[in-house]
C-alpha cells in the first residue's frame, strides 16, 4: 500500500527504494479507530519504518498508540545506563542531546534495539520535542532485503545457526560515546569522555541470549537477517574469534546503503520502527544543537524464531 490513492483518507509515501514512509492524512491525536490503526499497522508491515509529520501529542497518547501493538515496555533500560524518564511516564525515556554536550550519542551505531533480551523489542514509538535544525537524523536498514539478497548457500548456513547477542557491547558499543561532528567542531581525543554524560549507570549484571541468526516475523512470515553490530558477539557453539570474520561480513551486507533510508526529523513527528526487521543509526552531526526525542518501546509477544 503506497502513494497517490489514500485509504481512509490516509496517504502513504514512500521515502527510499528500501524502506520507510512519511504518512499523512490523519491526527493521531484524536481516538485511533479499528479500520485506521488497521491501514497504520499494514503500513508499519509493508514500509517498516514509518514517521507522521507535525503531530502535537503528549506522552498519553504516544503511550495509547503504542500500546495497539502490544505491551509496553514501562521500564526502559538501556545497558549499561539508566534511562532518564519523563516525569511521571517511566515508560518514557527522553533521548536527549545538548548543545554541547561532546560525550554520548544514543544509538550511533547500526543495531536493532535490546536484542540481549530475551524478548526484545518488537518496536520504538519516537516523538520529537525538539529538533536541531539541520542534522540528527536517523538511518533504517532492511533486514528482509539483507537476507534476500544473500546466497542460496549462504542463506541455508545462516537458517542452521544461532547467535549470542550481549550487553555488554562487545563489539559496537565505542561509537555511541563519539562526540558530535558539525560543519564548524572537529571533536578532539578528549571529547570522548563517558564519564561526563548525565546518564546514571546501572549496576545490573550483563544480560545474554541467543537467538536464530535468521528470524521469521511474526506477522509478515518472511525472514530477515538478525545479526547487529552492537549486541551480537558470537555464533553459539563458536568461539567469539571463530565467529567474528563471518558477523563482520554480515554486518557489512546489513548496513549496505541501497537497503536504507535515512530520515530529516522535525519537531513534533512522529516515528514507529519495526525493530524485528530493521537496524537504525542515530547520527550524531549536530554538535551546538539541542535534539529530544521521547520514546516509548513495545514487547515482542514471544522470542524471535
Ligand atoms: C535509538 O533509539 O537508537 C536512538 C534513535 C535516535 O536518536 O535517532
Amino acid at each position: 500500500m503506497d502513494g497517490t490513492e489514500p485509504v481512509d483518507g490516509i496517504r502513504i509515501e514512500p521515502l527510499s527504494g528500501a524502506l520507510g514512509a512519511e504518512v499523512s492524512g490523519i491526527d493521531l491525536g484524536a481516538p485511533l479507530d479499528e479500520s485506521r490503526f488497521a491501514v497504520i499497522r499494514q503500513a508499519l508491515l509493508d514500509h517498516l519504518v514509518i514517521f507522521f509529520p507535525d503531530q502535537r501529542i503528549g506522552p498519553e497518547r504516544q503511550r495509547d498508540i503504542a500500546a495497539r501493538f502490544g505491551s509496553v515496555d514501562e521500564e526502559p533500560f538501556i545497558y549499561p545506563l539508566r534511562m532518564p524518564a519523563l516525569e511521571g511516564h517511566p515508560e518514557v525515556y527522553r533521548i536527549v542531546k545538548e548543545p554541547r554536550d561532546r560525550s554520548l550519542n544514543l544509538g550511533g551505531f547500526w543495531h536493532a534495539d535490546v536484542t540481549y533480551r530475551e524478548r526484545p523489542n518488537l518496536g520504538s514509538v519516537v516523538h520529537i520535542v525538539e529538533a536541531p535544525t539541520h542534522g540528527g537524523d536517523t538511518l533504517f536498514s532492511n533486514q528482509y532485503l539483507a537476507y534476500e539478497t544473500l546466497s542460496e548457500g549462504m542463506k541455508a548456513m545462516l537458517r542452521r545457526l544461532r547467535a549470542v547477542h550481549s550487553s555488554s557491547m562487545p563489539y559496537g558499543g565505542e561509537a555511541a560515546r563519539f562526540p558530535a561532528v558539525a560543519r564548524d567542531h572537529a571533536p578532539r581525543p578528549e571529547d570522548r569522555s563517558f564519564e561526563a554524560s548525565t546518564h546514571a549507570r546501572a549496576t545490573t549484571a550483563i544480560i545474554e541470549h541467543d537467538h536464530p541468526v535468521v528470524r521469521r516475523h511474526p506477522e509478515s512470515g518472511r525472514c530477515s537477517l538478525y545479526v547487529n553490530r552492537a549486541f551480537t558477539s558470537r555464533f553459539l557453539g563458536m568461539s567469539p574469534e571463530e565467529s567474528r570474520p563471518l558477523l563482520e561480513f554480515l554486518w557489512r551486507h546489513a548496513e549496505r546503503p541501497e537497503f536504507t533510508c535515512r530520515y530529516r526529523w522535525r519537531r513534533h513527528c512522529l516515528g514507529i520502527w519495526d525493530n524485528r526487521c530493521v537496524l537504525h543509526f542515530a547520527l550524531n552531526d549536530y554538535y551546538g544543537q539541542r535534539r529530544v526525542m521521547h520514546r516509548i518501546s513495545i514487547h515482542e509477544a514471544a522470542r524471535p524464531n
